[in-house]
């Protein structure tokens, strides 16, 4: 088959020609076939959503596993009725701020979605791209367009249309050049089917800007490391280990420096480094592809695929790649790296163990971190941290001001009972305090745990799951005890009346709430807290022993499955 090359990467020019290119690839997707089109994330693989067969050939040229669904791209937000269902008004809330642009929503699907699209799922994933000719493609096609990023399975996404014609020329009808990619990586998934709202894949729009407007958002476990074999992630693509370039990648996190350092120990004349443009004179023997400078996520973003493509071409070895911190853009950036190494993450990294404790009061979570101290362990208590941030960060307390006015006194110090009482009881103002205070407090926890260079280092935090900072945990625990028992606990521990004690226990979130949202539970119907604490050593003394096993062979998987895997990439 001839692939047609649409050249639009300049839509100033001529405006007949324009149209007509617009047209013409319109109207092949309109009959059934395929083309490849330009978002500003990557580049998309096109169909007719609504096609079957048009849909099962984009499957058939990427090579695609039948079970792993496509994202519908729309023009606007006035499509949604027509393809989903019981659409809640925070998807209005979403699109009217953040489409077009980066951001694939999860919503339940009407029928006339085909199973091929959505690989048999009752939910469909809907996105409006924010590229002007992919845009008028669409309008003009009149038709959802169903578009997985256009490379082959298993091969980093295409970010240039060069990149596209290595993968896909001859096997598709259209490929439409509209530049390279302003993003690079691509668009968040966030779940809108549950509440919270939870991220299935990082991506090109911030977890920190969907909280600013919405408030704490919940991250799928597939987001931040390998899934144990059998475990699945709620969004399909996640469990494949894609973007792998030919070599071997291993990833290292931390401070640059240090992660510079670790990589210059290792490296060997074969070896490939993907580093921060800082850091490059470092490797004057090896073949060098940089990310982009340390403080410019978004180049970094921009960069990513295309440096990891290009190892492809050359004889290196093993990859060793430099990944840069969680905030903004760098989460996604980090989760594409670390899947291309299949989260094989430097042994500098390894030797420490994050674990997030919560849980209601009178539960045990005192006794279960003195558990953790009594085995090494290092303790960050994120209310000391709170508090801190609260008190110190100026950008922080302007940002609180804009939100809450007047609760700075005139001195500049904070009036907590009047914050109080703006947030008691109303869910959403409190949602909104905790997304700008979390945002601040987590640069200043990953420090603390980045201080902890080996060893188990143990995150205290009642609100560990609705602030976000599960990110940083290899497992969270929820620390849970029947609510009688909690309720004698109280009246003894801080000698209140039984009635008070309730009260206090009724008041918090259910032991449900901690345990369906936490990666392990550990339950204390132990006598006394010296019993219970006991039990939670040998628990924990366990957990670091099978989480240093599974770190050592990086992530839960064996290796049977890993190569069945890669195999079988998207
Ligand atoms: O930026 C992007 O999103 C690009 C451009 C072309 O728009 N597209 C893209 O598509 O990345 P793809 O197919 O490479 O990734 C789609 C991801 C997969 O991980 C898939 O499992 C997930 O979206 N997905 C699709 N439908 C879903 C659903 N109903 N529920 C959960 N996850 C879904
Ligand atoms: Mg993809």
């Amino acid at each position: 088959m001839q692939t047609v090359y649409y050249d639009l990467r300049d839509t100033k020019g001529q405006q007949k020609e324009i149209e007509d290119k617009i047209s013409a690839a319109a109207k092949i997707l309109r009959q059934g076939g395929l083309v490849a089109l330009p978002t500003e994330t990557v580049y998309g693989l096109g169909a007719n959503a609504l096609d079957e067969n048009a849909v099962r050939r984009i499957f058939e040229a990427k090579g695609r596993p039948q079970d792993n669904p496509l994202i519908i791209h729309v023009s606007g937000q006035q499509w949604l009725p027509r393809y989903c269902a019981d659409i809640p008004p925070l998807a209005y809330v979403l699109a009217r701020k953040f489409w077009p642009g980066p951001l694939t929503m999860i919503l339940k699907r009407r029928p006339c979605v085909p199973d091929q699209t959505t690989a048999g799922l009752d939910t469909v994933a809907v996105r409006c791209p924010n590229h002007p000719v992919t845009l008028a493609i669409i309008r003009e096609a009149g038709i959802p367009i169903a578009a997985p990023s256009a490379n082959l399975s298993g091969r980093p996404s295409c970010t240039t249309a060069q990149d596209v014609a290595e993968d896909m020329d001859g096997k598709i009808e259209g490929l439409v050049d509209g530049g390279p990619c302003a993003v690079g990586v691509e668009s968040t998934i966030l779940d809108l089917t549950c509440d919270p709202p939870r991220l299935l894949r990082p991506g090109g729009l911030p977890v920190e800007s969907l909280e600013q407007l919405i408030g704490p958002i919940t991250v799928d476990k597939a987001v931040t490391g390998a899934l144990g074999a059998g475990e699945k992630p709620k969004a399909p693509g996640m469990k494949y280990r894609h973007y792998a370039p030919k070599a071997p990648v291993t990833v290292f996190t931390g401070a640059p420096e240090a992660s510079a350092m670790e990589i210059a120990r290792r490296v060997g004349p074969t070896s490939g480094v993907l580093c921060f443009d800082e850091y490059a004179p470092l490797f004057p023997r090896q073949e060098v592809h940089t990310l982009g400078p340390v403080a410019d996520k978004l180049a970094q973003a921009q960069r990513v695929f295309d440096a990891l493509r290009t190892f492809d071409a050359s004889p290196v070895t093993e990859i060793l790649a430099q990944c840069p911190d969680s905030r903004g853009l760098g989460l996604a950036v980090g989760n594409r790296l670390k899947k291309a190494a299949g989260f094989h993450v430097g042994e500098s990294d390894t030797q420490r163990i994050v674990l997030g404790i919560t849980g209601g009061t009178g539960a045990g979570k005192t006794s279960a971190l003195a558990a953790i101290r009594d085995l090494g362990g290092v303790i960050i208590d994120c209310d000391a941290v709170y508090h801190r941030v609260l008190s110190e960060s100026e950008e922080m307390q302007n940002e609180i001001n804009a939100v809450f006015p007047g609760v700075f006194r005139l001195d500049g110090t904070l009036d907590r009972k009047k914050l109080g009482q703006e947030v008691f009881a109303k869910k959403d103002r409190l949602a909104r305090l905790n997304a700008i205070v979390y945002r601040y407090m987590i640069p200043e926890l990953e420090a603390q745990i980045a201080a902890v260079t080996e060893g188990v280092c143990a995150v205290d935090a009642i609100n560990l799951l609705e602030g976000g900072l599960d990110r940083l945990c290899d497992r969270t625990i929820a620390v849970s005890a029947p609510s009688e028992l909690r309720v004698r606990r109280i009246m003894a521990r801080d000698n209140i009346t039984e009635v008070y004690a309730r009260l206090r226990v009724s008041a918090q979130k259910p032991d449900e709430f901690y345990r369906s949202r936490c990666d392990l539970e550990l339950s204390n119907a132990a006598e006394t807290p010296e019993a219970f604490q006991k039990e939670a050593r040998l628990f924990f003394h366990r957990l670091v022993e099978d989480l240093r096993e599974e770190k050592r062979h990086g992530g839960a998987q064996t290796g049977e499955d890993e190569r069945k895997e890669a195999e079988e990439d998207v």
